[in-house]
């Protein structure tokens, strides 16, 4: 009898070692991993650089606190800003916490409450971002939440309209939905969504937390739509599996996060920032993100000609390394399967088969994954022939 919390429908799978794109069990079995710790691990697991690094932070200091000063928070700070719109950031420990310090620093800055978020959404399970999450399920049974957040569909800009008023602080988005089932913004929805953010002087947050430090094949996915956030908010990928999460804000925002506005006693310790320097050169570089990017359409391409002819495919989509497969059926038993024949993939909501392999994923193992994937679904659902 377990004595955890059952608040994860747990595998089978016990996941004991990690070493690059591939995750052992217990017995010794190997999988292709392209769940990665669910967007955490972009460098695949113990990258040798990063491990190194925190190896030997872990016989220096591991944690001091935000009393004193952090060289290398200064250092993570500077690459972060350097490589985004952003000027100052905030280290805290997980998404949800980076989502925390957005929601609190908008309402703060503009004296307003109210903040748009999207349908379909995820930011995260404290009590504000729980409420700002847009699915009812996951707020269900914790009422009343917190107050003033609003959800227009994604893609919708009459509805997004809507809802704005004169109490509108910010309007918060992920530019790809992760949890939500991998659907990604509409170029002409992001231009709206500036022009509507500038006219009514509203703060425009993006939270990066899945697609953020390279998943998408630029730094940050906002970059590919022309996007000017005020306040971009990561985590997963920042530490390659160390826990660490940071706000990135705007110079003019700056003045409203003071002493004891805000904080964390462990947000941006010393070890935390060692991985999340290291990730960040490693992940931060313009010739990582061009084979990123060619690797992940040679990815989509394959799936989308080898799983073309099963008719339980709705649409292969994605950004980058986040890509999703719709199915028209449960797909439970597909993932099932799949690890059965050594490859993880997670779900994104009851019918998209969700892939987030490591940046650094060989074309062998992608190739590999495909077929595994096709077979799994051939055997799970006798096949007839529909194309994409
Ligand atoms: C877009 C997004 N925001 C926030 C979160 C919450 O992050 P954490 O679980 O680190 O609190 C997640 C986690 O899946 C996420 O995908």
């Amino acid at each position: 009898m377990s004595s955890l919390f059952p608040t994860y429908a747990k595998w089978e799978v016990e996941a004991e070692k990690g070493q690059g794109t591939y995750l052992f069990d217990q017995n010794g079995k190997q999988y292709i991993d392209f769940v990665q710790g669910i967007a955490v691990s972009n460098l695949g697991h113990c990258h040798p650089k990063v491990t190194e690094v925190v190896k030997s932070q872990l016989d220096t200091l591991w944690h001091s606190s935000n009393l004193f000063q952090i060289e290398k928070q200064e250092e993570v700070a500077k690459v972060l800003v350097e490589n985004s719109v952003a000027d100052c950031a905030f280290f805290c420990n997980s998404g949800a916490e980076a989502n925390e310090a957005a929601i609190k620093l908008a309402r703060k800055a503009t004296g307003k409450h109210k903040i748009i978020t999207l349908q379909n959404s995820f930011h995260g399970r404290t009590f504000a971002t729980m409420s700002a999450t847009g699915q009812e399920k996951i707020h269900t049974g914790f009422g009343p939440l917190v107050s003033s957040f609003v959800y227009a569909p994604l893609n919708d800009i009459e509805a997004l309209k809507e809802l704005i008023d004169d109490d509108v602080a910010a309007i918060m988005v992920e530019v790809v939905q992760g949890e939500g089932g991998v659907r990604v913004m509409e170029q002409s929805y992001a231009n709206e969504l500036t022009q509507l953010t500038q006219q009514h002087q509203i703060l425009l947050i993006i939270d990066e937390v899945q697609t953020g430090i390279g998943r998408t094949a630029l730094a940050f996915a906002y970059q590919h739509f022309g996007l000017s956030p005020d306040i971009i908010t990561l985590a997963k990928g920042l530490g390659n599996g160390f826990p660490v999460g940071a706000m990135l804000g705007k110079a003019h925002l700056k003045p409203y996060f003071q002493a004891g506005s805000h904080g964390s006693t462990f947000g941006g310790n010393p070890l935390a920032m060692t991985a999340a320097k290291a990730v960040l050169e490693e992940i931060f570089d313009e010739d990582f993100y061009n084979e990123i990017k060619e690797k992940a359409n040679d990815l989509k391409a394959s799936l989308q000609k080898e799983l073309a002819n099963f008719s339980i495919i709705k649409e292969v989509r994605g950004l980058g390394f986040l890509i999703g497969v719709e199915c028209t059926k449960p797909i439970d038993k597909i993932l099932r399967k799949t690890r059965e024949k050594g490859l993880l993939v997670l779900p994104a909501g009851p019918n998209v088969i969700r892939l987030l392999p490591p940046l650094n994923v060989t074309y062998e193992q992608m190739n590999e994954a495909v077929h595994i994937l096709a077979d799994s679904i051939k055997e799970v659902y006798e096949t007839s022939s529909v194309s994409l």
